[in-house]
């Protein structure tokens, strides 16, 4: 029987991958900040509910300890633990930007690195990062989010290269937009008093974000979980996965347009 370890399990994509994976048979350590956001979780067979933050080291050691004890081995590791910031740059507070790299390209990298020598020992083992569509196109006023998606794309191509000799395979898993706390609770915005200097362009930027049409084409995070799921079991060197119809369609026309172009039509789209 295989076993999934999963950063951010509580809610959203982290909690839909859980139930997928232990729906299909498989052994589940749902980890998460609050084991108590994780009760049913835990009340269903092969699951084990796991204190893990991601910045806090300690709590990833003990969280692969026990899931090794529990189910004698770790398959898959699935770093989704992260959140969003946005905003205009100019605003962040340094604990703001130390927080988001911490969580979401310090903390993967630190998981990584804690399964690493077990994945090493069996010569086998897989890491799915979930990055986002922000992992490859930029849209306004998400610059430091991009700027952990983009680096987690940057350090899992490289750290695919280097485990492929060893037997350990990287994949991406890279979501349009989803219907999660994610542009909820999970959602942390730099503003600073007095900085009007972007007030215009960024109302234009909500307006779009914010419109209800653009959320029609989200996905479940349901549907998230099947793509990671796949990306689990279809036994392919593929390396990123495009998770929902918009995800595919963005990454589409981008890949169409040069960067200039690309620009000036997100300068319009947006209304910048
Ligand atoms: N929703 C989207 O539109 C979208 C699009 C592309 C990519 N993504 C990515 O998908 C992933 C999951 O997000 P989601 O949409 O499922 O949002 P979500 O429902 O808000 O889930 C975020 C999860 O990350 C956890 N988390 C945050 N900081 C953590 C930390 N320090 N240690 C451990 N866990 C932590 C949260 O735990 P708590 O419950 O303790 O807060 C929660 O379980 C993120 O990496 C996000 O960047 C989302």
């Amino acid at each position: 029987m295989k076993t999934i370890l999963i950063t951010g399990a509580s809610s959203g994509i982290g909690r839909a991958t859980a139930l997928h994976f232990q729906a299909a048979g498989w052994n589940v350590a749902a980890t998460m900040r609050k084991p108590a956001d994780g009760k049913d979780l835990a009340g269903l067979e092969r699951v084990a509910v796991l204190p893990l933050d991601v910045t806090d080291r300690a709590s990833i050691e003990a969280a692969i300890q026990a899931t090794l004890d529990r189910f004698g081995g770790i398959d898959v590791l699935l770093n989704n633990a992260g959140y969003g910031l946005a905003g205009p740059m100019e605003a962040v507070e340094p604990a703001q930007l130390e927080r988001q790299f911490a969580t979401n390209v310090f903390g993967p990298v630190y998981t990584m690195q804690a399964c690493l020598p077990h994945f090493r020992a069996r010569s086998s083992g897989l890491i799915i990062n979930v990055t986002s569509i922000g992992g490859r196109l930029a849209l306004p006023f998400n610059s430091l989010y991009h700027g952990t998606k983009f680096g987690l794309e940057g350090i899992s191509e490289s750290l695919a290269l280097e485990l492929q000799p060893l037997g350990i395979q990287v994949k991406l898993v890279e979501p349009g937009g989803v219907r999660t706390d994610f542009a909820g609770r999970s959602l942390d915005f730099m503003q600073k008093p007095g900085l009007s200097a972007y007030d215009a362009s960024l109302q234009g930027a909500m307006s779009v974000f914010r419109d209800p049409a653009r959320g029609q084409n989200y996905s479940d995070p349901a549907q998230i979980a099947t793509v990671i799921y796949a990306a689990a079991t279809d036994g392919k060197p593929q390396f990123r996965y495009l998770a929902g119809d918009d995800a595919k369609e963005m990454a589409g026309s981008r890949a169409q347009l040069s960067d200039e172009a690309y620009r000036d039509w997100a300068i319009q789209e947006y209304k910048l």
